[in-house]
């Protein structure tokens, strides 16, 4: 007997109706990338619980991304001891989020859920999220920050930069944030008449948000959870999923209607909030030295000068190893870089002229506090600076 993948559904991230015939209760997606360690703990400890408890009326389907770990192959080797289990290996497409709907299209369950596959989400939880089902939840997340939910050994930055990003969603789309407590949970099920028939843009690793941003969910319950320490393997997670997540939920709050005007207008938007935060550094570094100057003693115009200046170095690195580096990286060598760093610096210098063009006039002339003066002053030369950056300085004269 030869066990065969799962193949990879094609097309629009849609769930659909389920087809009566071979419909089983509960399906439950584990996306994996590089887990090979993890997996065969995972799915005996998992197939142990719903054997008990669902009697065969479930399947696991391992969804992996082509881990250079080959997690698929480990997968396949487990499939003789656990008749439930199946995976689904994609090539090409990437990414948690996608793979967790790729997975739910392949299933046939009438719920749909996901745990992560190196086993931080404890398996049992699976129990008490189910019995939330039946009781009528449409949608029953596992979460850290109600009763009976923590996490096991997090420093205070990891705390921080959660809570944050909670805070960040909050504001921009509090409907959606708002309705649980652990909106960041990768720990899950909703109802498939929840989802069904809804198209998903889904994008980085929250997956709930888009589940919650575009499903038709009426009943939401929250279970505890303690989110376990990794034992193999390592996490995924890198600044890319801080700034992924920022444009889902913008994403989420447009409905479509950004991503309908940068089609049109062809902005490369996510290379200029690359370069927005690169900004950002670039304020405190002007901002400081600016300050510091000031209190030396000297003069409005050439704290402005000097302070802009280190500033333009400092965004010049940056950029170059990372709003830029799928451009720069073309272009390789200490000459080319230094090129590019006297362009860049020739149009930050036109930039610092305009800047202290219109300092003078908002402080001068509008009597603006000269702190909030120099802030204008550097958004606009910011959106100045950046188109012709990139039309400029990182342009790439295709040579054959
Ligand atoms: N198929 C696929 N493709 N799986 C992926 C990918 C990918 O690109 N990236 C990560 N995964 C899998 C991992 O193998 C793991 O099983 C799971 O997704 C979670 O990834 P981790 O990298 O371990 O995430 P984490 O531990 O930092 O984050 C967890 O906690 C968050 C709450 O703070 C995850 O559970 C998140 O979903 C959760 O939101
Ligand atoms: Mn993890």
């Amino acid at each position: 007997m030869s066990y065969s993948l799962v193949p990879v559904p094609l097309g629009s991230f849609q769930v659909n109706e389920l087809l009566f015939e071979d419909s089983v209760t509960f399906s439950l997606i584990v996306p994996t990338y590089n887990e090979s360690k993890n997996l065969a703990k995972l799915v005996e400890v998992l197939s142990h619980l719903l054997d008990n408890s669902y009697d065969g009326n479930y399947e696991l389907i391992i969804v992996d991304d082509d881990s250079p770990d080959l997690t698929w192959q480990v997968g396949l080797d487990l499939m003789p001891e656990y008749p439930h289990l199946r995976i689904m290996r994609r090539q090409g497409e990437k990414g948690l989020s996608t793979a967790v709907i790729r997975g739910w299209q392949a299933a046939q369950g009438e719920i749909l859920g996901v745990i992560d596959g190196d086993l931080q989400h404890p398996p049992e939880t699976l129990i008490k999220m189910l019995d939330a089902i039946a009781k009528g939840a449409d949608l029953v997340v596992a979460s850290r920050h109600v009763e009976g939910g923590g996490v096991s050994d997090w420093g205070f930055m990891r705390r921080i930069l959660s809570r944050g990003a909670q805070m960040l969603g909050l504001l921009i789309l509090p409907n959606v944030i708002g309705r649980v407590s652990d909106p960041m949970s990768g720990y899950f099920m909703v109802r498939r008449d929840a989802i069904a028939n809804s198209p998903m843009n889904p994008l980085g690793y929250k997956i709930l948000i888009e589940v919650l941003g575009r499903g038709n969910i009426a009943t939401v319950a929250e279970v505890g959870y303690v989110f376990q320490e990794r034992q193999e393997g390592e996490s995924k997670v890198s600044g890319k999923q801080y700034i992924d997540y920022i444009l889902h939920l913008l994403r989420l709050r447009s409905r479509g209607r950004i991503t309908k005007l940068r089609e049109k207008l062809h902005l490369p938007v996510k290379r200029f909030l690359s370069y927005g935060l690169v900004g950002l550094s670039g304020v405190f570094v002007d901002m400081s030295i600016f300050y510091l100057l000031g209190t030396v003693g000297w003069g409005l115009t050439s704290s402005k000068i000097i302070s802009s200046e280190v500033a333009v170095m400092n965004n010049f690195l940056w950029n170059d190893l990372w709003t830029f580096r799928d451009i720069s990286s073309q272009q390789i060598g200490w000459q080319k870089r230094i090129v590019r760093f006297l362009k860049f610096n020739l149009i930050c210098l036109v930039g610092i002229g305009l800047n202290l063009i219109i300092l003078n006039l908002l402080y001068n002339y509008l009597h603006i506090n000269k702190y909030l003066a120099n802030l204008i002053a550097i958004a606009i030369v910011t959106i100045w600076n950046f188109w012709f950056n990139l039309k400029l300085s990182w342009r790439v004269t295709q040579t054959k």
